[in-house]
């Protein structure tokens, strides 16, 4: 006989308990006592999956943890592309998609992002301090993905305003936070008709370009489906990448052995940056909703039933992945789950990694030394693990 999903060994377990898991000071510690139990339900409708192998088994069954049921609505009129599109027709987007993301497409930019880096840093190293949430987390990736869909600079702040609307509205509840969302939606779409007329009328040869080139079946993807893919990569290219790059930073700031280490050996780099997205989770959980009766873990889940995976949680899960408790800058191999898994695992994931591992990189050449500011009390935000503000302190350059 199965066992009740429970809400045993949880601290104040609520809904909100997976929000948590981003703004805790110590996810890990949340994740491992969430982990006694394999899932529990809290409310009627919404389950937390705790372990590794069982968030690895539901992201592989697409036909029974379905994205496309989740039903969730960020101010889109329409399912994201490919995000909330089942198999067999996410393949055909992806298929399009994946050779424009490439690791070898994405190794191109590497000297645009390092002149972005640069100018950056060069804006507040003769300060001796910064807001490193502010003043680079949240404008590099944003400028970057200007620069791969040919869009103006100027749209920066126009860009800023509008996912932040979308991923972090005023309001508390769902209700509350949905006009904010549904304005926000309607400006995306009308931003992107724009430019697809413009583009149409002078075409160029940017990332946006080709995804408009691009066929599925023979046929041309509709204008609708440029929208609703662009609109997707607002929502998971800006904030996920500025989001890791304040954990990274705000861990390195707290831990100078392992800042030194790669300070001393740059070789060391590629790994820290999975090892830190690895220990940071900084996307905690992804949703999928059930096509049928399951079990997990020898819980009963009826279908129809709202699921979270708890990513954050596998990424610490010790029972088949010895040692993971702890930080390893060099960890090779590291199969962490921080970009998702199975066919909707990150698109973007050799973008983020140039952006992360350059970033890292070239700040640390200019600012080896810093320190969070005196009398910094970080407070992480909830939903997605990034902070509000990062204040850190540093010889001045100048
Ligand atoms: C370090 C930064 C990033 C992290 C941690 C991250 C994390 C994730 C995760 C966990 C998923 C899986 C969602 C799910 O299974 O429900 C995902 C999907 C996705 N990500 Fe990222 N992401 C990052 C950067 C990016 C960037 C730069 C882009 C650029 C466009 C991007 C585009 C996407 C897209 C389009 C999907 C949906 C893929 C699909 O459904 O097939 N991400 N990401």
């Amino acid at each position: 006989m199965g066992m009740e999903a429970s809400t045993e060994g949880a601290p104040d377990l609520t809904p909100q308990t997976v929000t948590k898991l981003a703004s805790a000071d110590d996810p890990r510690a949340l994740s491992r006592s969430l982990r006694e139990q394999p899932v529990h339900k809290v409310g009627d409708m919404f389950h937390l999956v705790t372990r590794r192998s069982d968030v690895e088994d539901a992201l592989r069954r697409t036909a029974v943890f379905s994205w496309g049921a989740v039903g969730m609505n960020l101010g889109n009129i329409r399912p994201l592309i490919p995000l909330q599109v089942d198999p067999p027709k996410h393949v055909k987007y992806r298929r399009i998609l994946d050779p424009l993301f490439a690791p070898k497409k994405m190794a191109l930019l590497e000297e645009e992002v390092v002149a972005l880096v640069k100018e950056l840093v060069d804006a507040f190293a003769p300060k001796g301090s910064c807001d490193f949430h502010e003043e680079f987390a949240v404008p590099l990736p944003c400028r970057v993905f200007l620069r791969l869909m040919g869009l103006p600079l100027e749209d920066l702040d126009l860009f800023l305003a509008l996912k932040d609307d979308i991923i972090r509205p005023p309001g508390v509840t769902l209700e509350e936070q949905a006009p904010y969302r549904e304005k926000a939606g309607r400006a995306v779409y009308s931003y992107f008709e724009r430019v697809l007329a413009e583009r149409k009328a002078h075409p160029t040869d940017d990332m946006l370009a080709q995804i408009m080139q691009g066929e599925v079946d023979g046929e041309r993807l509709t204008d609708e489906e440029v929208l609703d893919i662009c609109f997707l990569f607002i929502i998971a290219g800006l904030d996920t990448v500025t989001d890791s790059l304040d954990c990274i930073f705000a861990y390195l700031a707290q831990n100078p052995e392992h800042r030194r280490q790669l300070v001393a050996d740059e070789a060391v780099i590629p790994s820290a940056v999975e090892e830190l997205l690895r220990w940071e989770s900084p996307v905690p959980a992804v949703p999928r909703a059930t096509t049928e009766d399951i079990e997990i873990g020898g819980c009963p889940i009826k279908a129809g039933q709202q699921v979270m995976l708890l990513l954050a949680s596998a990424n610490t899960d010790d029972a088949d992945h010895p040692g993971v408790d702890e930080v390893d800058l060099e960890r090779n191999p590291n199969p962490h789950l921080a970009f998702g898994g199975g066919v909707h695992r990150c698109l973007g994931s050799h973008l983020a990694r140039v952006e992360l591992r350059v970033a890292v990189r070239e700040f640390h050449r200019h600012i080896p030394e810093y320190e969070l500011a005196p009398g910094t009390v970080l407070e992480y935000t909830t939903g997605l693990r990034s902070l509000h503000h990062l204040p850190l302190a540093f010889p001045s350059a100048g």
